[in-house]
């Protein structure tokens, strides 16, 4: 009796999803919210934005790409997954993470029914010779075509379904435009799919395709308050000189600015060619459409030249843009979203369980608009009732690098250079990274809070404190003004969520018991 009740309740289940949603999940490379990096998306703005929700308090567990990557995939933080950097050594692609690889959310989808598709660049090692070859498929896809290494526009191997292919003169963007597309022409109302696109741009070095060289030859780098601002209460790396950066190379910085959105533009119409496609295949309306990138980026902030791993907000802010079908249209959401939700979240439109263990937490979408066309669905969205309290505090944390060949003999630092990273001769010798660039931060957001912790582990425990709703360009660290007992809260919280496991425990650190996977 007992049995044929489980069976029952089990194949009533699987009549429940018999109309499960399409995913297509975009993830640029290294796209920032707070300098305008939406600003050439017209396209995205106006098929996902207009059609859906924009987020404005979006983040990233980790300011750089491959941990940053890791923790979308698996919706764990980076103490959780243990992709330290972008090597190898670091445990981007390494052993380690191809045990957690089992526990992506493409995975869970894939087991559930879904036939799943990659394009585009995975996780930075992906495919090199010390991580396995590109013969190798990530568990969780059906159809792979994955990028072998770091993003490049031209010149590059993509593993298709484990076989290497090499393309010298062909612009990475649009092949993964049209791989997508011949991929939606076989996708059918049968078999819900989940289909990820990860297009190399806007990352280094920003080569826009040839149709849009030039676009925005008059564009150049935002001057927010923070463009070339010497200043010396912040960390010791953001100290080094040169500060602020001698004006022969700020032409440099225009110059990768408006390269960055040019760059952008193939992906921009990759996604309305990719909308289209679903529309004429009667698939758009029974289709997520989620646009996000791994991190974010800086230009000219604080005098530092241009990159990520910074905690600051051009590095850690991300934009993310939703649509559907249960997302409200044409709407913003100011919530505190993590990557880490977006494994859950997805799983959660699928009709699945997000286990326990992860650390990210499903979003809660607001009511839909036009609750008419709101299918019935059995699936367990929670949504936001209007009085929610949204408070949240949101763990970034970053692993300074030193010693990667990059510190040029010429340039002039007598530091212990093993402890430096990127530093160019050719950018006056600035510094990108240093060991000591290593820090955790709290990203603390409520209805009247928008603060931001920071934490150094460098020989002088150095910490920074931003209060965003009065210094959104975090011009004063307001460390030494705020009482001790709220420097010893956050310092409390913080070291309990370097720690946390589990979402309820990541949310609380300091009522809910962790939860191991
Ligand atoms: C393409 O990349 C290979 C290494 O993968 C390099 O040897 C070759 O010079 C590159 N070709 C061009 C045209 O950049
Ligand atoms: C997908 O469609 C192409 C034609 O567009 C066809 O050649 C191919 O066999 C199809 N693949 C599958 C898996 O149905
Ligand atoms: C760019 O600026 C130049 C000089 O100010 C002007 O002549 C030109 O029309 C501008 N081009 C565009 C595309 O706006
Ligand atoms: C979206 O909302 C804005 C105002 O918030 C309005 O001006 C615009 O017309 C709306 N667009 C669509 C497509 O509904
Ligand atoms: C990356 O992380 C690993 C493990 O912590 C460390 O050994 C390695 O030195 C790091 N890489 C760089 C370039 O700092
Ligand atoms: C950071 O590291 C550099 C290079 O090793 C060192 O010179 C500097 O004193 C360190 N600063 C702090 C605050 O730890």
């Amino acid at each position: 009796m007992l049995n044929y009740l489980l069976f029952t309740l089990l194949l009533n289940h699987v009549v429940c999803q018999e109309k499960r949603p399409n995913f297509v999940v975009i993830l640029t490379d290294d796209q920032d919210a707070v300098l305008g990096g939406m600003d050439p998306m017209k396209c995205v703005r106006r098929f996902i934005g207009n059609e859906g929700t924009t987020f404005t308090n979006s983040y990233v567990t980790s300011p750089i790409c491959c941990p940053s990557r890791a923790s979308l995939l698996t919706g764990l933080h980076v103490h959780n997954h243990m992709t330290w950097n972008n090597s190898l050594q670091g445990g981007c692609y390494s052993r380690t993470w191809k045990k957690l690889e089992t526990r992506t959310f493409a995975n869970a989808l894939k087991e559930s029914g879904y036939n799943t598709f990659y394009a585009g660049k995975y996780l930075n090692e992906y495919g090199t010779h010390g991580a396995g070859g590109p013969e190798q498929i990530p568990p969780g896809w059906t159809e792979w075509h994955g990028l072998v290494g770091n993003s490049v526009y031209y010149n590059y191997t993509i593993s298709n379904d484990g076989v290497p292919t090499h393309a010298t003169d062909l612009y990475l963007t649009d092949i993964i435009r049209d791989l997508s597309l011949n991929y939606i022409e076989n996708q059918t109302e049968l078999q819900p799919f989940l289909m990820m696109l990860a297009p190399p741009a806007p990352h280094q070095p920003f080569t826009p395709a040839p149709r849009h060289e030039g676009t925005f030859s008059n564009v150049t780098a935002v001057r927010h308050p923070n463009f070339n601002l010497a200043v010396t209460d912040k960390h010791w790396l953001i100290t080094m000189p040169p500060s602020p950066l001698p004006d022969t190379l700020i032409p440099e910085l225009d110059r990768v600015y408006r390269s960055r959105w040019e760059s952008l533009l193939a992906v921009d119409e990759m996604v309305a060619d990719v909308v289209e496609a679903l529309d004429s295949n009667s698939l758009l309306s029974n289709t997520y459409l989620i646009y996000t990138s791994d991190n974010g980026y800086h230009i000219g902030q604080f005098s530092q030249v241009y990159d990520k791993r910074q905690p600051y907000e051009s590095d850690i802010k991300v934009p993310l843009i939703m649509r559907g079908p249960t997302i409200p249209k044409n709407t913003t959401d100011n919530q505190p979203i993590l990557n880490i939700d977006l494994a859950p979240t997805i799983m959660a439109l699928a009709g699945l369980m997000p286990p326990e263990s992860m650390d990210g937490r499903s979003i809660k979408f607001a009511m839909k608009n036009d609750l008419e066309s709101t299918p019935k669905s059995s699936h367990p969205v929670e949504r936001l009732d209007g009085n929610l309290e949204m408070e949240r505090n949101m763990l970034v944390e970053y692993y300074g690098e030193g010693r990667d060949g990059t510190v040029d003999e010429n340039c002039p630092w007598k530091y212990d250079s093993d402890n430096l990273a990127q530093c160019y001769p050719e950018y006056e010798c600035k510094c990108q990274d240093a060991r000591n660039n290593t820090f955790a931060c709290l990203r603390h957001i409520a209805k009247r809070i928008n603060f931001k912790y920071c934490s150094f582990a460098d020989s002088k425990d150095f910490s920074e404190m931003y209060d965003l709703a009065s210094d959104p360009y975090e011009l004063t660290n307001i460390i030494n003004q705020v009482l001790p007992s709220v420097k010893h809260w956050y310092k409390l919280i913080l070291s309990q969520m370097l720690t946390c496991k589990g979402y309820r425990n990541c949310d609380n650190p300091l009522e809910n018991p962790k939860v191991y996977g």
